[in-house]
């Protein structure tokens, strides 16, 4: 299958600050379209990477006393982990410290300039920092404040070299007018031409007053402008200006994704640099809106941005997948709340998903012994289950196209709700009463199994792992193929006769009440301030005098089914015995605890973990969250003697 391309990109994320739901967010909605793409048969190209230079980084990195490079290094780590962790099937990881990428940007650099579009000047004006973004005086907000970051931004007089920017204001607006899908979504599209309509000006492209940058071309004093630097990610990691291939093949983009913070800079800097440089515009930028968590905007300071590798570790991998694309349309403004996610948890992917795929397993497993019966006597019900089909695939299709994620998981699930209604009309339970009825039974069972494995066709791009684990539990390959958007919607392919897996739960309900108080104290232990380091608050005496340390003797240890953190202990505690559970399994074999004297918070609310009963805390030291060192007493110290 030649010809189709589908090339897609994330931004590229600083490396001053560890990822949090923002930027898995973007990805996430990217690798959902970028698998879509793939099951449709095209060849996909999907990048993301991290921006590395510029002044923003230079002072993260002088605060912690160490090189850029190096904390570009170690925050690399962070973001390719969690892409992992997320699942995120990306073709391409550029940084902007790799050689090809820096040749790529003086490339286009000296394209600009041998076009006559750059020049050498002197800049005086406003600079804010954390945006990375030249203001002009009337721009400022409350006497020198960033418009868009709203923090304090500095003022600079420096020479620089300027882009003649405002020579393509009006080929680019012309660009935008007849290019319709240029900027998504239309709101988005207006505000940009409004804001070419102003007139643009020519652009800052050079600082003189630090290092840490790629060096202008035969003018070493100055460093190109970082944004200059970072949008020509998007042509650099395809080997513009090297090798060619890749670029012949996927440029022009077919959608640069990005948040709304930063579409102007996609909308005007990178195309009129395009422009400038003879390369074709890329097809479409679509600026998705912005998450606030709890009802607050997340930040540094607040301490409240969310770590999604520690959200995949309570809720899993695909329960945050679906709730990111599921929750808010893609373009607007979300709010992220663990009480808006367990009800998603619960309601959509325990209950309906989960539900369908339970009962129909059992009902195969008790009047077929587990295996796939044949489609042998149409009903009449059939046909609405026949036509939802495959009015959801031509409606998913759609949506995935134009990016409204939500709305392809509600039609996904229609499609799981009309198979559950299925069932109860055609109740299985009452055919299987009457043999003569056995036929029509067996039938009915196929149309369901074949609308579940339909429904992990669609679901995949989404929830990959679960998709993956339905088809087990079908007994069908678990790995899916490459096929045309037209074999995709086939029905009736299930095959017949062979054996289902064995049945497992998806999604187990989880127990909001016991969760949120278990999240609560999780958050309050982990407050970060501004610098990443933790909260020290100071307290009273009689705060610390209504915590209540017993030391107590391990009797028993044993790993807690289906996770790798937790280990669940029986403990002696001098007047009684109790049933602990601790985070510490990836320190410690169950075997190594048993006999230790440990120090114990004894008058915690319990709280359940992974469905289990914890009546108290392990006191341990860490300094990652991850490696652990349990708090040890010698032997001579009887349990239940009070810790003061
Ligand atoms: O701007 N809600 O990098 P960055 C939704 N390096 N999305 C969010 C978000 C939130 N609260 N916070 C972050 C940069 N994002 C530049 C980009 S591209 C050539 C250079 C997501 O680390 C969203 O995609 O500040 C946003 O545009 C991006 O992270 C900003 O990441
Ligand atoms: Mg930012």
């Amino acid at each position: 299958m030649t010809g189709k391309t589908f090339y897609i990109t994330t931004p590229i994320y600083y490396v001053n600050d560890v990822p949090h739901i923002g930027h898995a967010y973007t990805t996430v909605a990217c690798d959902a379209i970028s698998r879509y793409k793939r099951l449709c048969g095209f060849d996909v190209c999907f990048l993301t990477g991290t921006d590395e230079h510029g002044q923003k980084i230079e002072q993260a990195a002088d605060k912690r006393g160490i090189k850029p490079k190096e904390l570009a290094d170690q925050v690399v780590q962070r973001f390719a982990g969690l892409w992992e962790t997320l699942n995120i099937s990306n073709d391409k990881f550029i940084r902007t410290t790799d050689e090809l990428h820096k040749k790529a940007v003086r490339k286009i650099f000296n394209k600009m300039k041998e076009n006559g579009d750059i020049y050498i000047d002197h800049y005086e004006g406003w600079y804010c920092t954390p945006c990375e973004t030249y203001l002009t005086e009337t721009q400022l907000l409350d006497g020198n404040c960033c418009p868009s970051c709203r923090r304090e931004t500095s003022k600079l007089k420096e020479p620089s070299y300027f882009f003649r920017m405002s020579k393509y204001g009006d080929a680019l607006l012309k660009h935008i007018q007849d290019n319709k899908d240029f900027i998504k979504p239309e709101s988005r599209r207006n505000e940009i031409i409004s804001f070419i309509k102003d007139g643009l000006r020519d652009l800052s492209v050079s600082r003189v007053t630090f290092k840490w940058g790629i060096p202008v071309p035969d003018d070493e004093e100055h460093v190109i402008y970082v944004w200059i630097d970072a949008l020509t990610n998007y042509i650099s990691a395809l080997g513009y200006g090297e090798d060619d291939e890749d670029f012949t093949k996927f440029w022009p983009a077919d959608y640069h994704v990005v948040g709304k913070d930063i579409l102007r800079f996609h909308t005007v800097y990178w195309p009129t640099m395009l422009l400038s440089a003879g390369i074709e515009l890329p097809k479409s930028v679509f600026a998705h809106g912005w998450w606030t968590v709890e009802g607050q905007k997340m930040s540094k300071s607040l301490g409240n941005a969310i770590d999604p590798t520690w959200l995949v570790e309570k809720f899993g991998v695909d329960a945050i997948r679906y709730f990111l694309l599921r929750e808010v349309p893609f373009g607007l403004d979300g709010d992220f709340s663990f009480k808006a996610l367990i009800h998603r948890i619960n309601g959509d992917l325990a209950n309906d998903l989960g539900n369908l795929l339970n009962r129909t397993m059992g009902m195969v497993n008790r009047y077929f012994d587990g295996t796939v019966p044949a489609y042998s006597e149409a009903g009449a019900e059939d046909k609405t289950i026949e036509e939802t089909a495959e009015r959801v695939f031509k409606d998913v299709d759609e949506h995935i196209t134009n990016m409204a994620f939500n709305k392809a998981l509600a039609s996904m699930w229609e499609f799981v709700s009309s198979l559950n209604k299925y069932i109860d009309e055609t109740a299985p339970w009452a055919l299987a009463k009457d043999e003569a009825k056995k036929e029509r039974l067996g039938s009915v069972l196929y149309t369901v199994l074949d609308g579940i494995r339909m429904v992990s066709l669609l679901l995949y791009p989404f929830m990959p792992t679960t998709a993956e684990k339905i088809r087990e539990q079908l007994g069908t390959g678990k790995e899916l193929v490459k096929t045309s958007t037209q074999d995709l919607r086939k029905i009736r392919t299930l095959e017949s006769g062979h054996k289902l897996g064995e049945a497992e739960q998806l999604f187990p309900r989880i127990d909001e009440k016991d969760m949120l108080e278990f999240l609560k104290q999780e958050i309050d232990s982990e407050k970060k301030d501004d610098e990443g380091q933790p909260v020290v608050e100071e307290i009273d005496f009689s705060h610390f005098e209504k915590m209540t340390l017993k030391a107590v003797k391990v009797l028993e240890c044993e790993k807690i089914d289906k996770s790798d953190k937790l280990l669940k202990l029986q403990i002696d505690m001098g007047s009684e015995k109790r049933q602990v559970v601790s985070g510490i399994a990836k320190s410690y074999k169950p075997e190594e605890l048993v006999g230790k004297t440990l120090v114990l918070v004894a008058n915690l609310k319990p709280a359940k973990l992974m469905g289990t009963l914890s009546e108290g805390m392990i006191l341990s030291a860490t300094s990652d969250g991850k490696n652990h060192r349990v708090l040890e007493l010698p032997d001579s110290v009887e349990p239940g003697t009070d810790i003061k």
